[in-house]
């Protein structure tokens, strides 16, 4: 028992070493200024220039659950800015009682939409079980966002990988989605080529810059129908968290169960071993 409390001490304090060790990030080289590592002669430029920034969450760790009220209002800035480019082709209006909405609502909100016949077929006015429709076709094309806060997540690293195991860290997605949102209009540091038609952002994963245009901006912001303070940074917040949602609705019911599952694997095991006990009581060792 003492040896394992000692192994137990001991990768406390080896993690704890580790994480500390983590948090003192490397000093940038290069655009200091907004602490970018540009690559040097002859070495290749990793992207993205920028690691998300970490935000907070109402949906994060074991016990997270959705903000409805956030939703919504992410819902709304997809509808009145995202939703003239991006498509939401895997989501039907009925799950949308998701964000708290009735039944008579999600109806109305689907009426809002116009429903494109196929072939001969004329159009209609949405109802309940039609997906999102799609915008029409973008040169260039535009990504379809419904399961974009789940295929979007930046590497982190050793050993902070290791800790994302314990604090179920999972909001990479929406992370990088409020931090893209809100990473343009700054300078390109020098070095750094910004093709024609596309936008530098530091945030973006793949390159220096990217085909869409700054969709919040402060002339653009979009007004709430509660009382919360509207900002780029909060309309990018919002409809990060909508998105995740998009991607993941049944996120609440799945943490319950894990959390059910695990309680009941740790009354099981001790179970196990009471049993194992009784049956060996009695063997002379
Ligand atoms: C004017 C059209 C337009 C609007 C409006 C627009 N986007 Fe985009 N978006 C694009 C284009 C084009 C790309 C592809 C960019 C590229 O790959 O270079 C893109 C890409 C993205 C990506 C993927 C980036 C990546 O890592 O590949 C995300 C996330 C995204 N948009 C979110 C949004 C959100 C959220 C909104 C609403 C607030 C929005 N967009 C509004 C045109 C638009």
């Amino acid at each position: 028992m003492k040896k394992l409390l000692h192994s137990v001490a001991a990768v406390g304090f080896l993690a704890s070493t580790a994480y500390a060790v983590a948090q003192t990030e490397p000093a940038a080289h290069g655009a200091g200024d907004q602490g970018i590592h540009l690559a040097g002669e002859g070495e290749t430029q990793h992207y993205p220039l920028l690691k998300p920034t970490e935000e907070k969450w109402s949906f994060a760790g074991p016990f997270g659950t959705y903000d409805r009220g956030q939703l919504q209002r992410g819902f709304k800035v997809y509808r009145e800015i995202c939703s003239s480019c991006h498509s939401l082709n895997l989501v039907t209006f009925r799950t949308l009682e998701g964000l708290g909405y009735s039944e008579g609502q999600v109806k109305t909100i689907a009426a809002e939409y116009d429903i494109p016949g196929v072939g001969d077929e004329e159009g209609r006015k949405g109802l309940p079980s039609d997906h999102f429709p799609a915008p029409a076709a973008q040169d260039p094309p535009v990504p379809d966002l419904s399961l974009m806060a789940k295929a979007r997540g930046v590497t982190r690293g050793f050993p902070t990988f290791v800790f994302d195991i314990f604090t179920q860290y999972a909001e990479g997605g929406p992370d990088y989605i409020h931090s893209l949102l809100t990473g343009y209009g700054k300078t390109p540091p020098e070095g750094i080529d910004v093709a024609e038609g596309t936008h530098y952002n530091p945030y973006f994963m793949n390159a220096a810059a990217l085909a869409m245009t700054p969709p919040l901006t402060p002339d653009t912001v979009i007004t709430y129908d509660d009382d919360t303070p509207a900002s780029v940074d909060q309309n990018a917040r919002d409809v990060a968290a909508f998105l995740m949602w998009a991607a993941e609705p049944h996120l609440e019911a799945r943490k319950r169960m894990g959390f059910g599952v695990m309680v009941f694997l740790l009354l099981f095991a001790g179970l196990v071993y009471l049993t194992k006990r009784k049956i060996w009581a009695a063997t002379p060792h």
